[in-house]
């Protein structure tokens, strides 16, 4: 099957071409740079740039796959959920492109997309040798653990009550006066900070269920910072603060990850979305996998933040296996959660 994907569910335009569970080209337009001026996504920027990239990156996407248009079987785009305008723009040129083409199209859910994505190696679909896991999805808007029971059948355990870790690097990196998005930023200043200069709280780190929280987390960064203000003059207690925080955020998506999954019983765990390129989450995550003889797939860096070929790769399978397609006229869901 050649299946063309779009992914615009935020501030990221890409499109995809797959065929037969390989990712054939996944071009990314980011919008980063523009937003880092204002500190966070602007909704109406985004959406004006998604319109204005997203053409040409379908055709660069095309061109790399060496394919046309009319070689097509399928059509995918991200359905929700995200930011409503930025949303629809994919998800309509997908409706458009298989009507035109009178093909299927399919409507993905975003974070199913990054659930699946750590089965992708090399851009090849691994999903033969899937086992049952449990799954850390962490991006900037979603914090959760999911129950993969089998290939395309999952529940959600639990997940964030207010901040997501994501959003929580991203407002701790606002409160240091460092550039957005503050998730790159803070694992690079970490590097060389002290991460135990700070006793920064690891909230729910010991609670029975699988919630998280982190805007006490947040907010006890903000009261330190109140309290001592000299840090924001000091580059090297800038670092110590990264770390810290780093380090507490870690300490708390490792630990309910691993006691998920002994209590549920797998053996495998797996990690995605966009603060999976996190450098000290993927040490901690692999360290504590080996002392704990657990297998671990982490997904590539490259495929941790938002992109069009992890859509396509779930699209296909789903068609694959006989899921209907979407309404060419079905509107998107932009708080569509995972069941
Ligand atoms: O999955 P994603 O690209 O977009 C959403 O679907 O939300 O995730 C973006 C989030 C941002 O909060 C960003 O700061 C975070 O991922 N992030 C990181 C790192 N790289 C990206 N957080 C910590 N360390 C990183 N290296
Ligand atoms: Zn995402």
């Amino acid at each position: 099957m050649l299946l063309a994907a779009i992914e615009t569910s935020c501030d990221e335009t890409s499109v995809a071409v797959v065929r037969d569970g390989l990712i054939l080209s996944s071009v990314v337009s980011s919008q980063i740079k523009l937003h880092s001026e204002y500190g966070g996504v602007v909704p109406e920027l985004a959406t004006r740039e998604h319109l204005r990239n997203l053409l040409p990156v379908a055709l660069e996407a095309f061109q790399r796959a060496n394919i046309q248009t009319a070689d097509l079987n399928a059509v995918a785009a991200t359905q929700g959920p995200g930011l409503p305008p930025a949303l629809v723009i994919g998800f309509q040129a997908g409706q458009a492109l298989a009507y035109s083409l009178d093909l299927p199209f399919i409507g993905i859910n975003h974070h199913e997309a990054h659930l699946y994505s750590p089965w992708i190696r090399d851009g090849r679909a691994a999903l033969d040798s899937f086992e049952p896991n449990i799954s850390l999805i962490v991006s900037g808007g979603h914090t959760m653990l999911v129950h993969v029971r089998d290939e395309l059948e999952h529940v959600v355990l639990g997940s964030t009550v207010d901040d997501a870790a994501g959003e929580c690097f991203d407002k701790t990196a606002k409160l240091l006066g460092l550039p957005y998005p503050g998730g790159p930023e803070i694992d690079r200043l970490a590097q060389s900070g002290n991460p135990r200069a700070h006793d920064f709280p690891r909230p729910m780190i010991k609670d029975a269920h699988d919630d998280f929280s982190f805007s006490g987390l947040k907010t006890s960064v903000r009261y330190f910072l109140r309290d001592h203000p000299q840090t924001l003059g000091s580059d090297q207690s800038i670092r110590d603060v990264c770390s810290s925080v780093q380090s507490a955020i870690v300490d708390v998506l490792v630990q309910k990850t691993l006691r998920a999954a002994r209590r549920v019983g797998v053996k495998c765990i797996t990690a995605s979305g966009g603060v999976t390129c996190n450098s000290a989450l993927r040490t901690e995550l692999q360290r504590a996998c080996a002392k704990h003889n657990l297998k671990l797939l982490l997904a590539e860096p490259k495929l941790c933040t938002d992109n069009a070929g992890m859509i396509g790769i779930l699209a296909e399978r789903k068609l694959q296996r006989g899921d209907s397609a979407t309404e060419i006229t079905a509107d998107i869901r932009a708080s569509w959660m995972l069941g």
